[in-house]
């Protein structure tokens, strides 16, 4: 049917291989229909050697924009006419927007959802922040955290050249991965940016005995909710961050930037999202 004028509904989709998991379409629907646009936001499974023709396809089939996660987030760099700072500085692209002129542009939100997740449960800036791993999560975290102005940050990794690449790329220090639990003694915020402790993956075995009592600690990894870190943490008595609220909040400038408006992570969404959750 033809909508009585021509404007055509907004597209946008989140692309990936595999992307069944993918939580993005529940998320932006949510958003759709909280307030009321008549947009449209699926789920496209593009294996990387498809990704630049499924790309360049977009302008053509009216997409205003795609969200890109594994594995086609660092491919992606090399496909896009334009990269934003953010892309570029940590080396991989989440969002996809379509121009005007149909060009391609890169950009990545994954350091502005992890800043805002801290920044939402009043994480302010401040003392010394350890990061624990190197791949491509580690990247958007140090990103977001030299940012909100952490000016004492420190990286460490099972594989030490991966820990010191990251160390040059971002001006910061690196210490040995059997160091990091000693290394705890002045730390105000402890990061879990490596994908242990995600299901199906092993946990991540780390004593947090020297951790001061006023430390914050914060796990990238959501599924499940509550890592084995945050337990521990939380047994402690520490406060803790739980790594849902950067999915929430990276998908906050997307959303504006396919189809307007400036849509709020609330519990509301949360609970929304943990029920969509339930049979991943
Ligand atoms: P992502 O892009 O999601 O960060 P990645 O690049 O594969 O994924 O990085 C995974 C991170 O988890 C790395 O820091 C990795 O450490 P290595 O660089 O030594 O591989 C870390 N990691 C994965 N399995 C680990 C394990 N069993 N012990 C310690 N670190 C591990």
């Amino acid at each position: 049917m033809l909508r009585p004028n021509s404007t055509p509904v907004p597209k946008a989709a989140v692309m990936g291989w595999p992307v069944a998991h993918s939580l993005s379409p529940r998320l932006h629907g949510f958003w759709l229909q909280k307030h009321g646009i008549p947009g449209t936001y699926e789920a496209i499974g593009i294996e990387p050697q498809n990704l630049e023709a499924a790309l360049r396809t977009l302008p053509g089939q009216g997409f205003r924009g795609v969200n890109l996660t594994v594995p086609l987030k660092e491919i992606a760099l090399n496909i896009v006419d334009d990269l934003d700072a953010a892309a570029q500085r940590i080396g991989a692209v989440n969002l996809v927007i379509v121009g005007a002129d149909g060009k391609l542009e890169g950009r990545n939100t994954d350091a502005y959802g992890f800043a805002q997740n801290l920044l939402a449960a009043n994480v302010l800036p401040g003392g010394k922040a350890l990061v624990l791993g190197a791949g491509g999560a580690a990247r958007a975290v140090l990103a977001a955290l030299t940012d909100m102005g952490f000016d004492d940050v420190v990286v460490t990794n099972r594989t030490p050249e991966r820990a010191q690449k990251l160390a040059r790329d971002f001006s910061v220090p690196a210490i040995d991965w059997a160091d990091a639990a000693a290394a705890m003694v002045d730390v105000s915020l402890l990061v879990n940016a490596t994908s242990l402790g995600m299901k199906g993956q092993p946990p991540l075995e780390i004593t947090l005995d020297a951790l001061p009592q006023s430390a914050t600690v914060t796990d990238i990894v959501y599924v499940p909710l509550e890592t084995g870190l945050l337990r521990a943490a939380r047994q402690r008595g520490l406060k803790t961050v739980d790594g849902l609220g950067m999915l929430l909040h990276q998908a906050r400038p997307a959303f504006a930037a396919f189809f307007g408006g400036d849509p709020e992570v609330t519990e509301e969404l949360r609970h929304f999202i943990l029920e969509g959750k339930k049979d991943t």
